[in-house]
């Protein structure tokens, strides 16, 4: 009997679990507080710190299944997806971990225990690979792994690798170490007789697949490129999840698994097209959107939109990359992808439940971003045509215009490349990259941040870190590690303490400012963030004489007010899911001292009535004085209690749960609050927005901040009556001055029209008779644009055939009418709409146009006048 997908990956956990594995959660795929990462790449990167002795493990075995993507950074696979049938961007990874514990032989025991006996695959069919050592690196080779595999397998069956295949890092830093890899040959019996698998062992073989990673954690990779031994041994394996289905469900690609087919039936039943397997382009299409589509799910779950940079981008990216393959292989020019996500929504209700949950407001981001770029794709391809005009045939499209498609309308190099193929040009790639590195190196000056190795003054590197703001303002603390750090060419130096009162940066809180004395000398802190759990401090200038004892403060009247805009956005919240919906859930806030910020799921612009409705229930809280409760629990006694949960949220098992009211407002939350909600003394919304696709944004301000929000309107009122002149009754002289107004407009229309028919008399005795009709070329004095054309309206009334054209400068910009009679339009042909912009709007750098009989244009260049007047007179001339 073949398993499902469902059924393997519970056997996976099942197997762990019963050899005393601690089963936790995936971690988010999108990556906070980690600035060298922007997504989950490997099941160990939640685990960073319990490797490098950061934070103690809270189990010595943990195993799980976790969301990964690899698009960026050191693991980057999104080249090869789509096109081979064994690449994904986003993928499971099933894992099992010892920190400190079991190492190499557990490991390898457990491995080909489930491999051979839980799951049965043939003992013949498996090769493992072996470190061979380094000796530039001063690393032996893996002795313990060699003698371990020769207990299960033949010598043939065991392949040595380089540092290269066997030697496994996190990024250009951080925990690694040797590996041993577990490979499957998937080919028929006659091909293996052909051929021996050892020989394909890590060769990109499509049937000769690598599935599970034994990497036994040991070193730290310092930035100079030193390896450190770490203080404990580790085990950290991961096995990629969909091609251990391929290989249990006997399929020779993993998009023939459970896992893909559903999303390609249904991409087959709304395109019309079937999916062959094939190579072709328009099976590549397929399994680009089935898998493409995971990616962008999952991150926009986890709280990712797209957008134009960082980690956002990575996601664009990804989408479009889909969209260009349904829109040029599958012939699908409609959103695509949205209609898709029901399917695999379905499909992982009970492992990742935060598809379904999400479901309507993942559809609204994903298919704005469709309809986006369909429309720039339409608007490309338009480009790409001009291109083709102006290039003389067979040859070759210039660099700079194929990385204009890419930057202004989000062409690929690879799909202009296609096109220009297909139409028979070539294109410039040397060019593409020069621009493209140029583009590039400009970003990276302007964020790289370089940062050097810590500097330690502990002896004991694992010291941990707490944090003890939520008690304490100020305290002695012991500077324990510090570094310094470049970005934009400037100098800052980071600092880590033994304990802190400062809140680092997280969950949308800004990061306490204060002060750290070294003796003497204070330097100030200007900012705290959170390196995974480090809590970082940032100063400018670091003090001549660093000293291990210090003194640490933080800025309490700020940390007050960010306290109290803290307890107002939990009001808030509470207050929308009451007033809107419980479909409100929060999507990203900024918790600062000025004001707060707060983005939410919800489709619609807010009326006026239900944001007074809003601040009245806020404010009907802080009336009420209602303490706020902060209690430590463990994660699901919180959940029973209603606490609301944030996706792509990483807790550990103890949470925090801030509750105003139990009945009102129960939240898990790590920053600060106030006592009670008394002290917020009034909250006042001061803008309602759209920021995103399905997302709303409200800016807020209460305590302090709407004291001055207050002042700021007063001043604003008292410099408005000042200017009325302080009358006893402001609306009513605001509304003598209005009528005034119009009286004067009146008035000031009256004289126009005389000063008008002064003027068309000058004009009536300018005419020439060109070629039999009336010419008027002038240049005239009125205030706008509608005077000129009043002008020539006029003239219809006592001229027959003419043409008149009528300039006038307007605020330092020119303006210009052209008026024919309807017998010259139809005996001459002529069109004062075409002549418009042809010929007056190209000379006077403007645009403009109108009927055959009236028309005017505006511009910017007000020295060619005459030009235009003698323009047209030599049309009639002609
Ligand atoms: N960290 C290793 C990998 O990602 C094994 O989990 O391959």
């Amino acid at each position: 009997m073949v398993m499902t997908s469902a059924e393997i990956r519970q056997k996976f956990l099942d197997f762990f679990a019963s050899k005393g594995h601690h089963i936790v959660p995936s971690a988010p795929i999108v990556v906070k507080n980690d600035p060298t990462l922007l997504f989950t790449n490997a099941g160990m990167n939640q685990f960073k710190d319990y490797f490098l002795g950061n934070k103690p493990a809270p189990f010595k075995r943990i195993a799980d299944t976790q969301k990964c993507l690899r698009v960026s950074g050191k693991h980057n696979d999104l080249e090869e997806v789509g096109v081979d049938t064994y690449h994904h961007t986003m993928f499971e990874m099933l894992g099992n971990w010892s920190f400190g514990d079991y190492f190499k032989e557990e490991a390898i025991d457990w491995s080909w225990e489930l491999l051979t006996d839980g799951y049965k695959i043939p003992k013949d069919r498996l090769y493992a690979t072996v470190f061979e050592g380094d000796p530039a690196e001063k690393l032996p080779a893996s002795v313990i792994a060699l003698k371990k595999w020769k207990e299960y397998l033949p010598d043939e069956q065991i392949v040595f690798g380089s540092k290269k295949d066997n030697f496994w890092e996190m990024g250009e830093t951080g925990p690694c170490g040797p590996c041993s890899e577990i490979h499957v040959d998937c080919r028929t019996d006659e091909e293996r007789a052909l051929l021996p698998g050892h020989l394909l062992v890590n060769k990109d073989h499509p049937q000769v697949i690598e599935i599970w990673n034994n990497v036994f954690i040991q070193f730290n990779r310092l930035k100079d490129g030193s390896l450190v031994p770490l203080a404990s041994t580790n085990v950290d394996t991961g096995m990629g999840f969909e091609r251990l289905v391929r290989v249990l469900q006997g399929k020779q690609s993993n998009y023939d698994t459970d896992i893909f087919t559903g999303t390609i039936e249904a991409t087959e039943k709304i395109t019309r097209k079937k999916y062959h397997n094939t190579d072709a382009k328009e099976d590549v299409a397929f399994r680009v959107i089935a898998d493409h589509i995971r990616a962008i799910a999952f991150t926009i779950a986890d709280g990712q939109l797209p957008s134009n940079t960082g980690a956002g981008y990575v996601i664009r990216r990804i989408l479009r990359r889909a969209v260009r393959y349904y829109y040029s292989y599958l012939n699908y020019s409609d959103p695509l992808i949205y209609q898709l996500l029901p399917v695999i929504a379905e499909q992982f209700r009970t492992v990742f439940p935060e598809l379904i949950q999400q479901l309507d407001f993942i559809s609204k981001v994903v298919k704005e971003e469709e309809d986006a770029f369909l429309r720039t794709l339409g608007k490309g391809l338009k480009k790409i045509d001009e291109l083709f005009e102006t290039t003389p045939a067979g040859g070759t499209l210039k660099g700079s215009s194929v990385f204009e498609l890419y930057d202004t309308y989000g062409f690929p190099l690879d799909l202009t490349r296609l096109i220009a193929q297909e139409r028979g040009f070539t294109v410039d790639e040397a060019g593409f990259n020069t621009e493209m590195q140029a583009q590039k190196d400009r970003s990276r000056a302007a964020t790289q941040l370089d940062t050097e190795d810590w500097i330690w003054l502990a002896k004991d590197q694992s010291l941990p870190c707490s944090f003890i703001g939520y008690d304490l303002l100020e305290t002695d603390a012991s500077l324990l590690r510090y570094r310094k750090v470049k970005a934009k060419g400037k100098t800052s130096w980071q600092l880590v303490l033994d304990r802190t009162p400062f809140y680092a940066e997280s969950g949308g809180q800004v990061g306490d400012t204060g002060w750290i004395s070294f003796g003497d000398v204070n330097a100030v802190v200007t900012d705290t963030k959170k390196e995974n759990d480090l809590i970082i401090h940032i100063i400018e200038e670091l003090p001549e004489s660093v000293t291990e004892n210090v003194k640490a403060w933080v800025d309490a009247g700020r940390r007050k007010k960010i306290a109290v805009h803290h307890s107002a956005t939990h009001l808030l919240h509470a207050a929308l899911r009451k007033v809107l919906g419980t479909h409100v859930a929060q999507k990203g806030s900024m918790v600062g001292p000025g004001y707060l910020r707060f983005d939410f799921s919800h489709f619609a612009k807010m009326t006026d009535e239900e944001i007074a409705d809003v601040e009245a229930m806020v404010n009907a809280e802080i009336r009420k004085n209602i303490p706020v409760v902060v209690r430590v629990l463990p994660k699901e006694e919180a959940l029973a209690l209603g606490a609301m949960a944030l996706f792509g949220e990483k807790y550990g098992d103890m949470v925090r749960v801030v509750t105003i009211d139990p009945d009102y407002s129960v939240e898990l939350c790590g920053g600060t609050h106030v006592g009670a909600t008394g002290e917020l003394g009034y909250f006042k919304i001061t803008s309602e927005a759209a920021t995103a696709a399905g997302v709303r944004r409200i800016e807020a301000v209460s305590g302090l901040a709407f004291e001055s929000y207050l002042k700021e309107k007063e001043d604003l009122i008292s410099e408005f009556r000042s200017k009325l002149k302080n009358p006893p009754d402001v609306l009513k002289a605001l509304q003598n001055l209005q009528e005034e107004n119009e009286r004067l407009k009146k008035h000031a229309d009256q004289l126009e029209a005389r000063m008008l028919v002064g003027i068309r008399n000058e004009l009536l005795q300018k005419d020439e008779i060109i070629n039999g009709v009336t010419f008027i070329g002038d240049i005239v004095n009125v205030s706008n644009a509608e005077a000129l054309r009043k002008l020539c309206n006029d003239l219809k009334n006592n001229l027959h055939d003419y043409v008149a054209v009528l300039c006038t400068n307007i605020g330092g910009k020119p303006s210009v009418a052209i008026g024919i009679a309807d017998t010259v339009v139809q005996a001459r042909q002529l069109d004062a709409g075409k002549m418009i912009k042809e010929i007056v709007a190209p000379l006077i750098k403007g645009g403009g146009g109108g009927q055959k009989n009236l028309a005017t244009a505006g511009g910017q260049d007000i020295s060619r006048l005459q030009e235009v007047i003698a323009e047209i007179r030599a049309t009639l001339e002609k």
